[in-house]
């Protein structure tokens, strides 16, 4: 099999490398992001390799098969940025990694918080300015909080139960509640309203879709408590960030920690630090002392990384061995 990796990094290129020892598989490397003008990159692969931010549209699903590509092996959970309908057209299958480490991003989810309510961001750059003052640190306790969870999937589940472990109260929305996941992990199920109004911390874990596409926006921000602090690992396009920009202004929002924004392609994971940032409300986010945005790293860590590799290759080892195709993604999912 020949596969093009797209948008792809360094640590990408060592993490696929590691597992292609067992396979033995022709991995090309390709910094671009697959779309309609990256698609000739493609010629003579099998398989292409692309991840969150890659462009897989129509016109370039027909492109991919006017090029005999195959199998489009997402490197990612999510497969919101594919075309499912024309690739099942053009007969080519999606898979995907489903899960290659809930707790690498759930855990994120916690490094976000803890340094919003406790300010840690600040107190390293004070101390090392030789400011040993505490004026301005003064943080919140977690314990006793009432911690809203939307989405109570993989990710959604390992949050959950991180938070448990800091004595939150917990409440979760799920289009699918799952009575069983709530009596073990000790968590309620709420509706959503109910959720925006009591919640002090919101985490969202909800795929991106045409139902969560701006879920928090001006009407729910004002649902919700002066002060909540609200993290985003999920899906930029979850939130309407003009509007969170409106509410942080305001004072409305007491901290956002993002790894993902709606507008994070071409931007997230590229050295931009030379050049002028064209998206002006991004730029204002950046601003805030009580925003902490990261680049879409909830996922980076060792374990992941291998785990994502191991799977992506053992999937089109299964495409080409042909019949059953684990992880694949139909329209119907
Ligand atoms: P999952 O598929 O296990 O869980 C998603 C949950 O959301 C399911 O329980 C589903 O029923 C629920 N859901 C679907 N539509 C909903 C709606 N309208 N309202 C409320 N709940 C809804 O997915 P997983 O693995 O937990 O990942 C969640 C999201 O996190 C992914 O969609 C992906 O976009 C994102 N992600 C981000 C990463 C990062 O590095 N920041 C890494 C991996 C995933």
């Amino acid at each position: 099999m020949r596969i093009a990796v797209f948008d792809s990094k360094a640590y990408d290129e060592q993490a696929l490398n590691n597992a292609n020892r067992e396979f033995g598989y022709e991995l090309a490397f390709f910094g671009d992001r697959l779309g309609r003008t990256t698609v000739p990159l493609a010629r003579g692969f099998d398989v292409v390799c692309p991840f969150v931010n890659d462009r897989i549209d129509a016109d370039t699903i027909a492109s991919l098969a006017a090029e005999n590509v195959r199998l489009i092996a997402l490197r990612c959970a999510g497969f919101n940025n594919v075309d499912l309908q024309a690739a099942e057209r053009h007969g080519i299958r999606v898979v995907r990694v489903p899960a290659y480490s809930p707790e690498a991003t759930a855990e994120h989810v916690f490094a976000l918080l803890l340094t919003l309510v406790r300010k840690t961001h600040r107190a390293f750059n004070r101390v090392r300015d030789g400011n040993f003052s505490l004026d301005g640190l003064v943080g919140f306790t977690l314990h006793g909080k009432t911690f809203g969870v939307i989405g109570t999937g993989k990710i959604g589940q390992a949050t959950l139960r991180i938070a448990r472990g800091f004595g939150c109260r917990l409440l979760a929305y799920d289009l699918y509640p799952n009575a069983q996941l709530a009596a073990e992990i000790g968590f309620e199920y709420a509706a959503l309203d109910d959720i925006f109004a009591q919640a002090d911390i919101l985490s969202l874990h909800a795929p991106l879709a045409a139902n969560t596409h701006h879920l928090i926006n001006a009407a729910s921000l004002a649902r919700m408590k002066r002060g909540v602090v609200m993290v985003n690992t999920s899906r930029g396009g979850l939130i309407d960030s003009q509007a969170l920009l409106d509410a942080l202004k305001e004072g409305h929002v007491g901290g956002v920690g993002l790894d993902v924004y709606e507008h994070e392609e071409g931007v997230f994971f590229e050295d931009l630090s030379g050049e002028a940032l064209q998206d002006d409300v991004l730029a204002r986010l950046t601003t805030f002392p009580n925003v902490m945005l990261t680049s879409h790293q909830g996922y980076l860590t060792e374990e992941a990384l291998a785990n994502i590799a191991s799977t992506v290759l053992g999937t089109v080892a299964a495409f080409a061995r042909g019949g059953e195709l684990p992880n694949e993604v139909r329209t119907s999912a």
